[in-house]
């Protein structure tokens, strides 16, 4: 199968992966149109050529209503631009034209260049065709002698097949309740999903799905997947026309943006990501997984399993010193924890969130011989040691902003908002770059650390650079992002062995931009099971369990889930412990050491197999499971919470086993692969709130 096909008679390019193909080309006109996206054809004459619509009236015109593949703001053109730009002599409108193209193996390049001012835009595609996704991009170069001003510069479109109804699938949500799946038909307007907060932020999470007429299950109808691969103010807007076309555009959000493009200088917009299945939310899901797994993942680590953690912060919170962190490992360890990490308190003058942060030297106090001899500790028992940083931040109250006041955003007329007692550091400087890398390089190589946990602990607020020229202030949502993305990857280039793990208050920091650098996020700070099974639920409509960490936390008070619960919960991701482990009793710490070497049998399905959602968490029974790729392993977890009197579990059909082979599901039966797919499993609870984990394999 070719990815790229052009059709040189008709001026079109038809991308193709295994399943889907897309398709845009060049109209009579010359426009630059999409005309296809769906299901694989079999011949190239099959997909449609360019045509503009027909005028309605002069208040329509043509280009207006047609779905221009990349959409310059001009003309008459009013839905959602793509570009937007002033140039030199305050013509405040973008012409471009279709100026050739270049293609090799997954990659297609097209050219478009404005008909009078010299500005090129590059649209950008790379095909993952064993993933059924397609990656746009585009980057714009001012090819002239005189500076541009960009105001408006997105990453691309996305247009379903023309319908009458389409309906959203996203989520929105807040601290400690990210990820809130939300579902709605399309208005005939246009629907925003953005953020404004310097990071990707807990309110919304930058991927859609759109399934036609609202149809669409977990397992069957059209849905069409887009995702955005960006970690800072970011924006989709999904736009239903009178004229019933829907389009869907991302990028870098325009809100307070503005980038002066300097001669000679190009602009690169962040990875789009779009998708369709036939097979439902399920499918669109997994796409999404294979690809992070397979494409986006930093390879260094993309192929191993992660360690089951130990956290120090709902422990101890910033009261951690040497002797109490050595005795919690020694606890850790004889549970079978394989990565310790302590969290924050260890730096600078860190007692509490007032001061600290921004001295990134360890607190003589608490531990007098530096970290050195925990780590020593740590590795003798046999697991790997990781540490908390939030470089990103200062306290008032630091060496750091005592000796640069000056390094934060700031304006200067405006008392700095102290959320959480903290400013932002301005990462557009190159100075604070350079002391945020010498820092985190410093302790990465003095000590034996295999973990970074990098947190981000508040959202932007008077984000003004008074130090740069007033046309480049507006830069620096988008310089603090390429800042963070930097220093990470220049720490990752230093320091292979060492993984990262993205952090922003929980979930605050969660996209496909992050984890191309991070291995693995925090979902949420919220780590009570019952709220965590639908934040778990939303994030895995966009992203793979493997990088989802998940904490075992709480007490053994009244009232608190059952461990074994709360364990089956985290287990279904990336399996943590957070909790104070003294707390813990004999018969506790015996559970805890049980269930953890079954996780750790588990695993390789777990992170590295097929995720089905089984059961919504809408109802009393919860059901996700996970298929080994040979399909001769599964694991099935099922929660049962809140059942009112006389309710009784329902039958969990599974999906993607062999239909001929013969499983055994243990405790429950031999059975054919088809029956446990049509028949189902009636999963039996010690109680309310009960759950089981059901293994499943191949006889
Ligand atoms: C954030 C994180 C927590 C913890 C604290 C430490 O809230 O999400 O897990 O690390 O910071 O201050």
């Amino acid at each position: 199968m070719e990815m790229i096909q052009f059709d040189q008679d008709r001026n079109l390019w038809v991308l193709q992966t295994e399943n889907t193909a897309y398709a845009f080309g060049l109209s009579a006109e010359g426009a630059l149109c999409h005309t296809y996206y769906g299901p694989r054809l079999p011949f190239l004459s099959d997909y449609p050529g360019a045509r503009l619509y027909p005028e309605q009236s002069s208040f329509d015109c043509r280009e207006g209503l047609s779905p221009e593949e990349y959409m310059s703001w001009c003309d008459s053109k009013y839905t959602e631009p793509c570009i937007k730009a002033t140039f030199s002599d305050h013509t405040r409108d973008v012409v471009l034209k279709y100026a050739g193209f270049s293609a090799e193996g997954d990659s297609l390049s097209v050219t478009l260049r404005d008909a009078a001012y010299p500005l090129r835009v590059e649209l950008r595609y790379r095909v993952a065709a064993d993933c059924d996704l397609i990656e746009k991009s585009a980057c714009v170069v001012n090819e002239g002698t005189e500076p541009v001003r960009l105001e408006q510069i997105l990453s691309g479109s996305l247009f379903p097949a023309r319908s009458d109804a389409y309906r959203l699938t996203s989520v929105s949500g807040k601290w400690a309740g990210e990820f809130q799946l939300r579902r709605a038909m399309l208005p005939d307007a246009k629907t925003v999903l953005e953020s404004r907060r310097g990071t990707t932020s807990h309110g919304a999470n930058p991927f859609v799905m759109l399934d036609e007429n609202g149809s669409a299950t977990e397992t069957g109808g059209r849905v069409y997947v887009g995702a955005l691969a960006y970690s800072g103010n970011w924006k989709i807007t999904v736009e239903k026309t009178s004229f019933r076309m829907v389009k869907v555009c991302a990028g870098v959000n325009d809100f307070d943006f503005a980038w002066l493009l300097e001669p000679g200088a190009s602009f690169t917009a962040p990875p789009f990501l779009i998708g369709y299945t036939e097979k439902g939310f399920g499918a669109a899901s997994r796409m999404l997984h294979a690809y992070q797994l397979n494409h986006v993942l930093p390879a260094g680590h993309r192929g191993e399993l992660r360690k089951v953690l130990y956290n120090s912060w709902e422990a101890r919170l910033f009261d951690v010193n040497e002797e109490e962190q050595c005795r919690l490992a020694d606890a850790a360890a004889s549970l079978g924890i394989e990565l310790f990490v302590m969290d924050d308190g260890w730096f600078g003058a860190r007692d509490n969130d007032r001061a600290g942060l921004g001295d990134w030297f360890v607190n003589r106090r608490k531990f007098p011989n530096g970290l050195s001899k925990l780590i020593r500790h740590v590795n003798g028992l046999g697991m790997d040691f990781g540490l908390w940083v939030e470089p990103e931040m200062v306290n008032p109250d630091s060496d750091l902003y005592r000796r640069h006041p000056g390094w934060v955003y700031r304006f200067e007329n405006r008392p700095g908002n102290l959320r959480r007692n903290q400013l932002v550091l301005n990462l557009a400087r190159e100075d604070v770059r350079a002391y945020l890398y010498e820092s985190m390089d410093r302790l990465l190589t003095e000590n034996n650390i295999q973990f970074i946990k990098w947190d981000m602990n508040r959202n932007f607020s008077e984000p003004g650079y008074p130090e740069e020229a007033p046309e480049k202030q507006r830069e620096i949502w988008v310089r603090h992002v390429e800042g963070l993305y930097g220093i990470v990857e220049r720490l990752r280039a230093a320091h292979p062995g060492v993984l990262f793990q993205s952090c922003s208050g929980g979930g605050g920091r969660v996209d496909l931009g992050v984890l191309r650098r991070f291995d693995q996020v925090w979902a949420s700070d919220n780590t009570n099971a019952s709220d965590r099974l639908p934040i778990q639920e939303g994030f895995s409509y966009a992203y793979c369990a493997k990088v989802m960490e998940s904490w075992v936390t709480g007490s053994s008070a009244p009232g608190t889930l059952p461990l074994e619960f709360r364990f089956h919960c985290a287990m279904t991701g990336n399996l943590g412990i957070g909790v104070d482990l003294f707390q813990w009793d004999d018969a506790q710490r015996e559970k805890a050491r049980a269930l953890i070497a079954e996780y750790k049998q588990i695993r390789p399905i777990v992170q590295h197999g097929r995720q089905y959602r089984l059961m919504g968490t809408q109802g009393p029974l919860t059901a996700v499971s996970y298929v080994g790729a040979e399909r001769d392993r599964a694991v099935l977890f099922a929660f049962w919470q809140h059942g009112r009197f006389g309710d009784r579990p329902l039958p969990v059909r599974l999906q993607g086993l062999d239909e001929t082979a013969l499983y055994e599901a243990e405790g429950y039966g031999r059975m054919s692969g088809k029956a446990l797919m049509c028949v189902g499993l009636t999963p039996e609870f010690a109680g309310d709130p009960g759950s089981v984990l059901i293994r499943i394999e191949k006889v």
